[in-house]
């Protein structure tokens, strides 16, 4: 917080742009964003250029923690206390609500966005109220990344074990699979792949909560057997987020990995990564049987998933300057910035129109046309203002069960009561 008030030099600055009479786009804007790969260096050289364009516009580019919790945390203190810094706010999809409604963020509909381009999907995300409050910077779908010269694509988790262990034997690499296990969001995205692939949900259509289903279950246990019993998951890879498992999977030490579109660039980087032409991207697997076999009678046929995460860009509510936070968010969310983005770092653009131009095809793990149909069959975490309060239920009891705490079963139970009290305390149940 005390980062925000540190501006001896800066405050003056904007005060003197502003009194220059200079409209209503001048200033100085604050605007912490993610540095996780290749964000931090795409994102200087785009700044630069926009203050180049906008020669009375500084902005002021802060560093912000990685995990989306620690961030979620900084922007609620920042934003409960009132404070008309940071300007522009970089959003996880699944905050926009939770903004919205407290009132922290301005609509974004007096500035007339162009949102036909868009995804709907990532429209939708960013509506409260019937009113748009961010608009989409990148989109985030989880997936598995493996090794090329060592294993084939597996289509079922039952493939994926005996691939790592028989990848781990021929390779001697020290670990079959990594995933981000730490207590935090990154785990909730993990689980709900895993669920997705077994068949459950975490609510339903009515909003009904369950995440004790049977296909639930199914998915947590097997989470926490990859880690005590077939040994593929390194118990280490539960306090890992993002940056730890990319590194352990670049190092060469992983035959797969789940991660985001992000880590793509980055691996594929020579200087740094060992695997650079030795990887490929797949779908997170689904259960082996079907339904109909012995034990599986009448659970659901698990589908590949996906979650749908990425970042937003909306503007402080108390901000002193709409018009110049407006003007950056615009820019940054243009096609060209997006595609240099995506080329850059390998992060999926959430405009379609960005698709068409055949140079992304260079930047993707993927055929941009495969992305696309990703996208759009991604899989969104609950949109709703506690989802952050629901998340951590999850968060705790996923986490004790696969440290071997609490069994999986009574662990689901235990967060999915949580989590029912919690939709009826705040009447949305
Ligand atoms: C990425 C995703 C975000 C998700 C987070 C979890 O930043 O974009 O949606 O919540 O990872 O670690």
């Amino acid at each position: 917080m005390q980062l925000f008030f540190h501006r001896l030099l800066v405050i003056p600055a904007a005060l003197l742009l502003a009194s220059c009479g200079g409209g209503q786009r001048k200033g100085v804007l604050s605007f912490p964003a993610s540095a996780v790969g290749k964000e931090a260096e795409v994102l200087k050289i785009q700044v630069r250029r926009f203050e180049k364009e906008n020669p009375g516009i500084m902005v002021d580019l802060r560093k912000t923690p990685d995990a989306s919790d620690l961030r979620h945390q900084l922007y609620v203190q920042w934003l409960n206390a009132r404070a008309s810094e940071p300007d522009v706010l970089q959003l996880d999809v699944v905050w926009t609500a939770e903004f919205a409604a407290a009132g922290w963020i301005m609509p974004l509909d007096r500035f007339k966005p162009d949102v036909e381009d868009f995804f709907p999907g990532t429209i939708a995300a960013n509506l409260w109220d019937k009113k748009l409050h961010a608009l989409p910077w990148f989109v985030d779908v989880g997936m598995l990344y493996y090794r090329t010269d060592l294993v084939s694509p597996p289509k079922t988790f039952a493939d994926l074990i005996k691939s790592a262990e028989e990848g781990t034997a021929r390779s001697r690499l020290p670990y079959g699979f990594v995933w981000q296990g730490a207590r935090y969001e990154g785990l909730v995205c993990v689980f709900l792949e895993h669920l997705g692939g077994f068949g459950g949900r975490i609510l339903d259509e009515e909003g009904g909560v369950v995440v004790d289903s049977e296909e639930a279950v199914q998915a947590l246990t097997f989470m926490r057997d990859c880690v005590a019993k077939a040994r593929i998951v390194p118990e280490a890879a539960l306090t890992w987020k993002e940056e730890e498992t990319r590194f352990a999977f670049q190092n060469g030490e992983t035959i797969f990995l789940r991660n985001w579109p992000y880590a793509y660039r980055s691996m594929s980087d020579d200087q740094h990564s060992k695997v650079g032409g030795k990887f490929a991207v797949t779908a997170m697997p689904v259960r082996s049987h079907l339904g109909g076999g012995p034990g599986d009678k009448g659970l659901s046929a698990g589908k590949h998933t996906a979650t749908l995460g990425g970042s937003q860009l909306a503007i402080n509510a108390n901000t002193a300057n709409p018009e110049a936070a407006y003007h950056l968010i615009e820019f940054l969310t243009r096609p060209e910035q997006m595609l240099e983005r995506a080329l850059m770092t390998g992060q999926y653009p959430p405009r379609r129109n960005v698709y068409d131009d055949p140079k992304l095809a260079t930047g993707l793990a993927v055929p941009p046309k495969d992305a696309r149909r990703i996208i759009e069959s991604a899989t969104p975490r609950p949109v709703t203002p506690v989802y952050a309060e629901l998340s951590e239920i999850l968060q705790i009891w996923l986490h004790r069960a696969l440290t071997g705490q609490v069994d999986p079963r009574l662990a689901l139970e235990n967060a999915a009561g949580e989590i029912r009290r919690l939709l009826k305390k705040v009447g949305l149940d």
